[in-house]
């Protein structure tokens, strides 16, 4: 058989992702994101997104064929993002999918969003270790899980979080603290001076007996307010960017601490951590120095790999075609809320 090349297409939350993929390797994509669309809600807002999605898919696609010098008829079969997300987000990829496939007569496989991700630091560092933990962090997800085989569908989902996610916790806490949307970049910015041991902020779920592998966020996100209030209230200076710095250190302790434990409790020799939170310096470092201090290989992505990419849904449909996997057909519908 000649190479496949796969089109991988993901509409899942506020960006919209083409990314063409070739035997593991990245050939180009495009990505469009309306979060500048959800600043002054400080959140994603579903029907906005989805109608962001409609208006990006052809020019998203054109331009991941440009990036990777492919024609639209040397496409060979389509992989779509069919959930977990936004449902009315997920429908509009999945539509352009499917008209995709059909027009082109190739066979269309659907993939676990959590999957891509897992999948995507292949395209930038070689193929997947045989087994490892993945840790992935966004705006909608903090998700621990134990992969041995993406094709097999062999991945334990360790963990989650049970409220906020760890992106969502820098989006609200920016927002308190008056910094913009999305959080992450801007509290990181600010946390540049600051002291990260100047509060004592909560690390949830780390005490002996606690689910080892959850995670929560909406403790930290309420004690940050209290701060705030309290300074507020005494008419004192808000320093903030020691609340941001103290803020990014209790998040970032907490996901390398779980991380580690999962590789130590399950036997894995390798961490991955994805998601938009992943482009975090904080968290690079000190997940760096854990996994050097442990003698664990850590595997971090380039960030446009990070956040969420059509290519990374490309890369697990690749690996579903060349596994000689059947193609889940135009009859997919999406599962909004899919579990591993
Ligand atoms: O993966 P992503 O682009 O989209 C999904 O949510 O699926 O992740 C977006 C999240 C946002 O919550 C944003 O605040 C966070 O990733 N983020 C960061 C950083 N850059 C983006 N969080 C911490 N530090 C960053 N440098
Ligand atoms: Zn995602």
């Amino acid at each position: 058989m000649t190479s496949p090349i796969v089109l991988g297409v993901e509409s899942s939350c506020d960006e919209t992702g083409f990314g063409l993929v070739s035997n593991g390797r990245l050939l180009g994509q495009g990505i469009a994101s309306s979060a500048q669309q959800h600043a002054e809600f400080g959140g994603v807002v579903p029907e906005i997104a989805a109608r962001a999605h409609l208006d990006a898919v052809v020019p998203t696609l054109e331009n991941s064929l440009a990036a990777s010098d492919v024609e639209l008829e040397d496409i060979t079969h389509v992989a779509v993002t069919s959930g977990p997300g936004l449902a009315t987000a997920v429908h509009v990829g999945l539509a352009a999918a499917k008209a995709i496939a059909w027009a082109l007569d190739k066979p269309l496989y659907g993939v676990h969003h959590l999957a891509g991700h897992a999948a995507a630091d292949l395209l930038d560092h070689g193929p997947l270790p045989d087994k490892g933990i993945v840790l992935i962090v966004s705006g909608g997800h903090t998700s621990l899980l134990e992969v041995h085989d993406l094709v097999e569908d062999d991945i334990v989902h360790l963990g989650d979080t049970l409220d906020d996610a760890a992106g969502e916790a820098f989006d609200k806490v920016a927002r308190l603290l008056g910094l913009g949307y999305p959080g992450g970049p801007v509290i990181s910015a600010a946390a540049v001076d600051g002291n990260p041991s100047a509060f004592r902020f909560p690390r949830a779920m780390l005490r002996p007996g606690d689910d080892p592998y959850a995670f929560s966020f909406s403790g930290l996100k309420t004690a940050v307010a209290r701060t705030v209030e309290k300074l507020e209230r005494d008419g004192d200076p808000v320093p903030v960017a020691d609340i941001a710095a103290s803020f990014e250190q209790a998040v970032v302790d907490v996901l390398v601490a779980k991380a580690l434990r999962a590789c130590r409790d399950k036997g894995m020799q390798t961490l991955t951590i994805v998601g938009g939170v992943a482009a975090n310096k904080r968290l690079r470092t000190h997940a760096q120095e854990a996994c050097d201090a442990a003698g664990i290989q850590l595997r971090v992505p380039s960030i446009d790999l990070c956040t969420d990419n059509g290519a990374m849904i490309a890369a697990v449909g690749d690996m579903l075609v060349r596994a000689g996997k059947e193609p889940s057909g135009l009859a997919i519908s999406a599962d909004p809320s899919a579990v591993l």
